[in-house]
């Protein structure tokens, strides 16, 4: 049984971000009792949650991917079957005006009003979509309703990340956040598993810059200070706003009011300036600032961290590394090759090294999320390979970091892989044990599948036929049932 809720009029355009599976969806859709093909695993009991931009009236003109308005897709799993998908707008205040809705506001010292587009997470039995740049979480229910917008009861101040990570010992959310008002200062904080942040550290860095991702060790924090710099169009204003945080009373009130004025023609603020330098921070987790030793790298940019661990004195970092990005502009954030890369640095002789694992073009690199912090084997991304002149992935990849061996599932010709995830069949397993699983589109039906792979072997397992498109998005997460 399938159902139509809200729906929006749909873009037309010759804008890359708005065309094929990039295209915003027109529909809120709820559907019972999925078609599947073979047998979902009796131990996955959860949803399986993803977000990315939606944009819900965009200017062909400037609309850019990053900044388009948040959708979250969902499948509830259970009893082997696939109970439910909805696919639903995160109501922020201009996304409940355009749907012709009531907004009904809510706690706003979290961040900006923007409905989150990057990240979803289960936390603290609470679900929240998030995005960066000093942009506020938003809360959703267990059937992807908007709750609101959420402060982690009264703790977060300014804006989170969309990358936080969870500690697997502790179940603490550790998390690097920036935000242009903050000048040149980089946010570290730990989210306990109350949802409340119990501790906040600031970090100067050189300049006031891009940050969408971070690592995280069993004691060390790591920050990427990288040639993503600010740009407000003039020099004086850029050394004003990198050198200068904007007075509390003032950002308290830019946040406050966010929600009434929301411009269309969103444009992020950020360039490539590779004369920035580029270095990764290395902080003890329990120290302050003044801790920080800094380790320079040649210019890159990192979004995705795939997982960090120390060996002794060293800290060995592996990630998606950009030979740059935003260098003509935002709508082509790549030139060159994103590739699988690993940094090590020592902390006993002040040196870091770097050298690629796999020259692949890559992205939404994923781990075991068990072994966050500690040594990893397995990494899974998905890659364009056999399709070099699209902006979608077309294979999915996992990186045997050990052996430095690939297997490859092509898609070729069949669909366009988003991120794959990993889950386990039960704790204590071993790292390939389980399942990935992700969105797969279909240009045959138009429609998208969640293709669900044994970790392993990589084998196929099962398929749960959506009744709708997931477009081209960002992140998601399993979360299991509480
Ligand atoms: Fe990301």
């Amino acid at each position: 049984m399938t159902s139509t809720q809200r729906s929006a009029p749909l873009p037309v355009s010759e804008n890359h971000y708005l065309a094929g599976n990039f295209g915003p969806v027109a529909q809120e859709v709820t559907a019972y009792d999925l078609p599947v093909t073979g047998s979902i695993p009796d131990y996955l009991d959860g949803r399986f949650l993803r977000i990315g931009p939606n944009p819900i009236d965009p200017n062909p003109e400037t609309y850019q991917w990053f900044l388009g308005e948040g959708m979250v897709h969902g499948l509830r799993i259970g009893d082997s079957r696939a109970q439910w998908y909805r696919n639903r707008w995160v109501r922020s205040a201009r996304v409940a005006r355009a749907l012709g809705e009531e907004w009904r506001g809510g706690p706003w010292r979290g961040g900006f009003d923007f409905a989150a587009n990057t990240n979803i997470i289960g936390h603290a039995g609470r679900t929240l979509a998030l995005t960066e740049t000093g942009a506020r979480p938003y809360e959703l229910d267990d059937e992807l309703d908007t709750v609101g917008p959420s402060d982690f009861c009264g703790s977060l101040r300014g804006g989170y990340t969309a990358h936080p990570k969870r500690d697997p010992v502790s179940g603490e959310l550790h998390a690097v956040s920036y935000n242009p008002l903050r000048a040149n200062l980089a946010r570290y904080s730990v989210t306990g598993v109350d949802g409340r942040i119990r501790r906040e550290v600031d970090i100067p860095l050189r300049g006031s810059v891009m940050i969408h991702d971070f690592a995280l060790t069993e004691n060390y924090v790591l920050i990427y200070d990288l040639p993503v710099v600010l740009d407000l169009g003039n020099k004086l204003l850029n050394r004003f706003f990198s050198t200068h945080s904007t007075p509390s009373p003032l950002a308290a009130a830019a946040m406050s009011l966010s929600h009434r004025v929301q411009p269309k023609n969103l444009q992020l603020p950020y360039r490539w300036d590779p004369s920035y330098g580029a270095r990764i921070g290395v902080l003890p987790r329990e120290r302050t600032a003044a801790k920080v030793r800094w380790f320079e790298i040649e210019p890159c940019f990192v979004y995705h961290t795939l997982n960090a661990y120390e060996e002794g004195q060293r800290i060995v970092i592996d990630a998606v590394r950009h030979p740059s990005t935003f260098v003509n502009g935002h709508n082509e954030p790549t030139i060159g090759v994103p590739a699988l890369h690993r940094w090590t640095a020592d902390l006993a002789t002040g040196r870091i090294t770097e050298a690629p694992l796999d020259d692949r073009r890559q992205e939404f690199p994923r781990v075991d999320e068990r072994l966050i912090g500690r040594r990893h084997r397995f990494g899974y991304s998905v890659a364009r390979l056999n399709v070099p002149d699209t902006r979608s992935a077309d294979t999915l990849l996992r990186n045997d970091v050990t052996t430095g061996t690939t297997e490859v599932v092509s898609f070729d010709g069949d669909g366009e892989p988003g991120e794959f995830i990993h889950v386990p069949s039960g704790p204590g397993t071993p790292e390939d044990d389980g399942v990935v699983m992700g969105f797969v589109y279909r240009h045959e039906t138009g429609r998208s599948d969640l293709v669900i792979l044994d970790a392993g072997t990589l084998d196929h397992v099962a398929t749960v036929h959506l009744p709708a498109r997931v477009p081209n998005g960002f992140h998601g997460n399993w979360v299991p049932t509480a």
